[in-house]
């Protein structure tokens, strides 16, 4: 039921070409990170994460419109740094206030998302170095059919399942199935907006996966390969690396 609307309103959309609109999430308080400023304005090899992703994202060449979810105090300033010519045109470059956690933060950043986009990325600000043929490889996946979609690379620990307080292992689940999710993640506008108005209702407050949002109202979610150098930083050590990469030349 729910899949046959979706597949009308996009027959309808994709017979006048499609346009994209990607989310990016960058109002984290970086607390883990521990340099006492939000994560998004911190530097890497010179440059915002904020502004690394922004661009990443410009030289994917296939997305139209952008929503920043920064910190409030903070919204000019990520605006600023979002501001490329890829995105200079009327509503092409929105900022918006950020949540308490990330879910919230993509909630109101959905808001900002033009009505006329069809396809809708996720992007988390902190996987800065993302490549642009990933963002447009999501892209291409949700283009050719998909309502969701995935990247995701093989996990290369053992991982367990413990118990609440985390001193037993219940479950030793078979590695060669686990992958890690990275962003972007994208979907076909309503059917996110969907998942996170079901969550909203549910009282879900701090999803971290959208995927796993929108597989909860019963959606495929289909999985792409993802990219080693779309890494999250999150620790001192995620920096420490980022920077040792960027010097070797091997991240861009
Ligand atoms: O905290 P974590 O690294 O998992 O956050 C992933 C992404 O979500 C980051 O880019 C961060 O800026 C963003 N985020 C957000 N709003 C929050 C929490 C996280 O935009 N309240």
């Amino acid at each position: 039921m729910y899949a046959a609307a979706v597949i009308v309103a996009w027959a309808v959309a994709g017979s006048g070409g499609v346009t994209v609109a990607c989310i990016l999430v960058a109002a984290g308080t970086g607390e883990r990170l521990g340099v006492g400023r939000p994560k998004a304005l911190v530097e890497v090899g010179g440059t915002p994460i904020v502004r690394r992703a922004a661009e990443a994202v410009a030289a994917s060449g296939v997305v139209q419109h952008l929503v920043v979810a920064a910190p409030t105090w903070l919204g000019n300033h990520v605006g600023r740094l979002c501001a490329l010519p890829a995105f200079d045109g009327r509503d092409q470059l929105v900022v918006v206030s950020g949540g308490l956690t990330r879910q919230q933060s993509v909630e109101g950043a959905l808001t900002g998302t033009p009505a006329e986009a069809d396809v809708v990325l996720v992007h988390d600000a902190a996987r800065c170095f993302a490549p642009p043929a990933l963002i447009a490889q999501v892209v291409a996946a949700v283009r050719a059919g998909a309502y969701a979609v995935v990247p995701a690379v093989p996990v290369v620990d053992t991982l367990v399942e413990v118990d609440e307080p985390g001193s037993t292992v219940v479950g030793t689940p078979d590695r060669s199935r686990l992958r890690a999710v990275q962003t972007p993640q994208g979907f076909r506008r309503q059917v996110l907006v969907d998942a996170h108005l079901a969550a909203t209702r549910r009282g879900d407050q701090d999803a971290t996966d959208d995927a796993g949002l929108v597989r909860r109202l019963g959606v495929k979610v289909h999985v792409i390969h993802g990219a080693d150098e779309a890494f999250k930083i999150t620790t001192p050590q995620d920096l420490e690396r980022a920077e040792a990469l960027l010097a070797a030349g091997r991240l861009r």
